[in-house]
């Protein structure tokens, strides 16, 4: 059963009010597992290996991975493969529709690079697309059917897809296999189906609104005009179609041909504004990534337009100006200076943040140890810091949108990318005839002056939607290297604006508290985003002594179903290889013997 969003609100606050009766202090790490899967043994989500390892949010996904690494090829064809299987088996969160972000280490040189292939507005976008002269969202329908929020939902919201441009001229340069290769694990599933699971049956009972209202849609994820069943197949003979082609081609017909012809065919068709011009002149952007320092260790993860990366460090140097030897990683004391920490960084996140190529990004100075200094002399450890905020929607249920891989090799090489088409099947329109979920990443722009987008952020001006610009991100694809340059952790994770909280939160449980990997992963997380102004938290996730200190230090709470669902390799000292899945979800780690 699906609980509709508004009823689950209601539904896990009193679970949450519930829970916190119950006094967790003292329980194990492995007690505090995200409620959402709480019945799983965490040994399920951890695989070793000496040889290599990709760690995906499905086991299809990390099998096709590894099939790679089994040929002999390395870490950029086996993320490839893992990527392009994921995007059969998890439309609901990415897809050759969506795009994403790739950081790259190269074992031999140490040389990492990051490669950004993220939609980008049509260039009929303009900074007042969706709204009329009173500042409201335009009536806009669809077969006689009023589009509500229309950045999210229908043609409107589809912005130029990146992810297969992206994904071709990376795994061509880099990899050793050819595409072909890569790409048959993924037309294999397309082709034979795979049977539904809990995850995606309830995401499309959550979007049937919108999937029911568009044909194309309709047909791939309804059988007898019911939503597709746990363990029904889903075979999708389109995309298994497309997917040849791209196999064969590149991504020419892509972006050039016969599948681009479709894409805009079907923007045609319900209003959107991506033409023949958008698709061919969408570019792969290599830029230079974001790195930092943390007591040893060296950060690197992904710059604008990501704004993940950034904060994720500009937190980080926060918390090292406090010494946090005895700190309690579940205590008040430390949850409060992680929400205060987040406060900060997401409202610079709100001020500073957009398409460093259309606006500039204060990245060094937000990166600095200075600026963390200046940050926390308004830090009180009595207080909560006033957010000045104004009423906003606060989504409680962690959407099944966006996706991680992480993939470590059997030479060292690794690779971390985070893709997505937006919310729970972007903007659940598919283009006719293709197969391929189109993507709703024109939410991540501000929108609409003073309103705040499907995941509850504000953004600022300098997130405005322009031609050509592309939208602000939260997703982190984030490694961790000691202070010689040796690779550590490899880490990522879906979740819109939780993905900075929970990629912060688990690189924190490992290079602070020491926690072995599983447990750094499967700890409860909290989130706070500046506004609305409140500590998310995992359900069951505090004690009622905690609870009490952070309401009495000005706080206010909100229970959240799960925050992201991180999928991570850590890199021991003797060499070998740890690989966790986020048992908030649906992956499992697959890992390559050495050879
Ligand atoms: N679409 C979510 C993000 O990129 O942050």
């Amino acid at each position: 059963m699906t609980i509709p969003r508004l009823i689950r609100f209601n539904f896990f606050t009193v679970i949450f009010i519930f829970s916190a009766c119950v006094t967790v202090a003292d329980m194990p790490l492995t007690r505090l597992y995200a409620p959402a899967n709480k019945n799983r043994v965490a040994e399920d989500y951890q695989v070793t290996s000496d040889g290599g390892m990709v760690v995906a949010a499905h086991p299809l996904a990390s099998k096709a991975g590894v099939l790679m690494l089994d040929k002999g090829g390395n870490a950029v064809d086996a993320a490839v493969a893992a990527s392009f299987a994921i995007s059969v088996v998890r439309p609901q969160s990415t897809g050759l529709g969506g795009g994403g972000f790739l950081l790259y280490h190269e074992a031999s040189s140490k040389h990492r690079r990051v490669f950004d292939f993220r939609e980008r507005a049509p260039r009929k976008a303009s900074a007042n697309m969706y709204v009329d002269e009173k500042g409201e969202y335009k009536k806009i329908t669809f077969n006689g059917k009023l589009v509500t929020d229309p950045p999210v939902n229908g043609h409107l919201a589809v912005a130029v897809p990146g992810l297969v441009k992206g994904l071709v001229e990376i795994q061509k340069e880099l990899g050793k296999l050819t595409l072909a290769e890569v790409m048959a694990p993924a037309i294999e599933i397309a082709d034979k189906g795979f049977p539904v699971y809990r995850a995606i049956a309830s995401e499309i009972v959550d979007r049937q609104e919108w999937l029911r209202l568009y044909p194309s849609s309709h047909k791939i994820f309804f059988k007898d005009g019911q939503p597709l069943k746990e363990g029904e197949l889903l075979v999708q003979k389109d995309l298994a179609a497309t997917l040849r082609q791209i196999a064969a081609t590149g991504s020419k017909e892509f972006y050039e041909g016969s599948v681009a012809k479709k894409i805009v065919a079907e923007m045609e068709r319900g209003g959107g504004l991506i033409d023949m011009t958008d698709m061919r002149s969408y570019r792969v952007i290599e830029r230079i990534p974001v790195t930092g320092h943390y007591r040893g260790h060296q950060i690197v993860s992904m710059p604008p337009p990501s704004s993940g990366g950034t904060h994720v460090i500009e937190m980080l140097n926060m918390l090292e100006t406090r010494d946090l030897t005895d700190i309690h990683p579940r205590g008040a004391t430390y949850l409060h200076l992680l929400s205060e920490v987040m406060r900060r960084a997401f409202a610079d996140r709100a001020k500073e943040m957009g398409d460093p190529d259309f606006v500039s990004v204060p990245t060094a100075r937000l990166t600095s140890k200075g600026y963390a200094r200046e940050l926390m002399k308004t830090f009180d450890p009595e207080h909560a810091t006033d957010s000045k905020l104004y009423a906003a929607n606060f989504p409680t249920g962690e959407s099944q949108s966006t996706t991680h891989i992480s993939v470590i090799d059997q030479w060292g090489n690794a690779v971390g990318t985070t893709q997505t088409v937006n919310y729970s099947f972007g903007s659940c329109v598919v283009a006719e005839g293709t197969g391929i979920v189109l993507n709703d990443e024109m939410d991540d722009f501000t929108t609409k002056s003073g309103g705040s987008n499907v995941f509850g952020l504000v953004t600022g001006k300098k997130n405005d939607i322009a031609p050509g610009k592309t939208p602000l991100s939260s997703m982190s694809p984030t490694m961790i290297f000691t202070d010689k340059g040796e690779l550590e952790m490899v880490l990522g994770s879906p979740g819109g604006p939780r993905i900075i909280s929970a990629v912060l939160q688990t690189a924190l449980n490992v290079m602070e508290f020491k926690m072995p990997l599983l447990e750094a992963v499967h700890a409860t997380r909290i989130h706070h985003q500046w506004m609305p102004d409140a500590i998310k938290v995992e359900a069951a996730s505090l004690d009622d002594d905690t609870r009490a200190r952070l309401l009495s230090l000005g706080h206010k709470l909100a229970a959240i179903e799960s925050i992201g669902d991180v999928q991570a390799v850590q890199r021991l000292s003797d060499g070998g290889l740890v690989g966790v899945s986020d048992s908030r979800s649906d992956g499992k780690p697959a890992a390559s013997p050495k050879r």
